[in-house]
């Protein structure tokens, strides 16, 4: 089982919309997958209460202290994927989460704002000792024409502190925002439209980094 911490000190910044759509994407990979949802605020779990079907397993647990044990059962339940979602703010629940992570994902947003949050970041997974294993992906790109100095500005701040930069990054799209409201995800809203284009791109990469392949499918491995 593989574990992934997705944590940024900063509100807002998509981290329940990329958690949520790495479990959907894991899932339609074959993959039995869990989201464990530490933040008060519930989003993962609300989302899961609007949501058709019943799976991704969503865990909800606001204490860090809780999640060796939460991993540990996640593992002997022959889950392939755990997926944390933390709060904003909650750097003692973001430590914990990294502990045990094999990768921490960090949105961003390409704010000076935002960006500035990443040296309380950077502290976090140097405390966890997971720098190595830590990836700053852009979120909420603005799709407008002078995006492109936004990009730019962004890369060079998140290298800038030393952090891994994600070779993918997510736009400001409005299928993830109806796709979360809907208790989906962009690929289940708008299948072939870019955000679920963006967001298995996200997967890919993702699951090649943590080493998460596709399982076959039962009817190949009937066959
Ligand atoms: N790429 C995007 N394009 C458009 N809307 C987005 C995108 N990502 C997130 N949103 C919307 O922005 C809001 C915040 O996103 P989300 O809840 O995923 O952030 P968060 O980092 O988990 O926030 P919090 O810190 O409150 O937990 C939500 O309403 C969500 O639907
Ligand atoms: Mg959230």
């Amino acid at each position: 089982m593989k574990t992934i911490a997705v944590i940024g000190l900063k509100g807002g910044s998509s981290k329940s919309t990329v958690a949520l759509h790495l479990a959907v994407c894991a899932e339609a990979a074959g993959l039995a997958v869990a989201v464990i949802d530490s933040d008060p605020q519930a989003s993962a779990h609300k989302w899961f209460e609007r949501r058709e079907v019943e799976t991704p397993s969503i865990i909800r647990e606001i204490d860090g202290d809780a999640f060796t044990k939460l991993q540990s059962i996640a593992h002997k339940n022959g889950t392939d994927l755990l997926i944390i979602d933390t709060a904003g703010k909650a750097e003692s629940t973001a430590l914990a989460a990294c502990e045990i992570a094999d990768m921490v994902l960090v949105p961003v947003r390409p704010t000076q704002f935002d960006l500035e949050t990443l040296s309380t970041v950077k502290r976090t997974v140097r405390i966890a000792e997971r720098t190595s294993v830590t990836w700053v992906m852009l979120s909420q790109v603005p799709t407008g024409s002078n995006a492109g100095r936004m990009i730019e500005e962004g890369e060079a701040a998140i290298q800038a502190y030393g952090l891994n930069l994600a070779p993918v990054r997510i736009a400001t799209r409005a299928s993830y925002a109806y796709a979360m409201s809907a208790g989906q995800t962009a690929t289940e809203f708008e299948p072939r439209g870019k955000a679920a284009l963006e967001a298995g791109a996200v997967y890919q990469w993702v699951s090649g980094l943590v080493g998460c392949a596709a399982k076959p499918t039962r009817e190949l491995v009937d066959a």
